[in-house]
């Protein structure tokens, strides 16, 4: 059984980053969505909110867990018994920054793959940040994540504004 681990932030999720868990799902046995757990970060969403919301929104993908990891990334795959990590890839402005950490997540365990995934162009501008900024700013976020993401967001912002 193929395990492939989808590592990120998810503050919150995108449909950007939805396509890629879901071409991700028929390319390995399983997908652990792993979402980091970073006390340095100051996240929008909770870690069990931004858990809560991945499942909703993964809910009719049969082979996807969600989980949270902290520490390093490598450490997590090794517990979950992984094969690869998969990412996405936007633009060639994300490029330098994940050949990096493949490179250094190669360096930490040998036996750890990367494998990155093109963006589907509609989603190739899209991220957490532009979405919170956009929204935010009363923007229209339609089709660029799911509704109960938008409704999340609404309830959060009403707190945190
Ligand atoms: O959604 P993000 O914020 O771009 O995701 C980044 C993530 C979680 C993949 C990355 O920060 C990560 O792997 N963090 C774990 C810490 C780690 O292993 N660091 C050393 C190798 S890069």
């Amino acid at each position: 059984m193929k395990i492939g681990i989808c590592p990120g932030s998810f503050d919150p999720v995108t449909n950007g980053h939805l396509d890629i868990i879901k071409r991700a799902s028929h390319v390995v046995d399983k997908v652990v969505v792993a979402v980091l757990n970073n006390p340095f970060k100051n996240p929008l969403f909770t870690i069990e909110e931004r858990i809560n919301i991945l499942k909703e929104a993964t809910k009719e993908i049969p082979n996807v867990e969600i989980d949270s990891f902290s520490g390093l990334l490598v450490d997590y795959v090794n517990m979950k018994n992984a094969d690869v990590i998969i990412k996405g890839l936007r633009a060639v402005s994300d490029f330098e920054y994940e050949f990096q950490m493949a490179l250094m997540n190669k360096k930490l365990n040998k036996n750890v793959e990367t494998m990155f995934m093109m963006t589907s162009s509609e989603y190739s501008y899209l991220s957490s940040s532009i979405v919170k900024e956009t929204f935010k700013l009363n923007g229209c976020i339609e089709g660029l994540v799911p509704d109960h993401v938008i409704d999340a967001m609404r309830k959060k912002f009403k707190e945190v504004l």
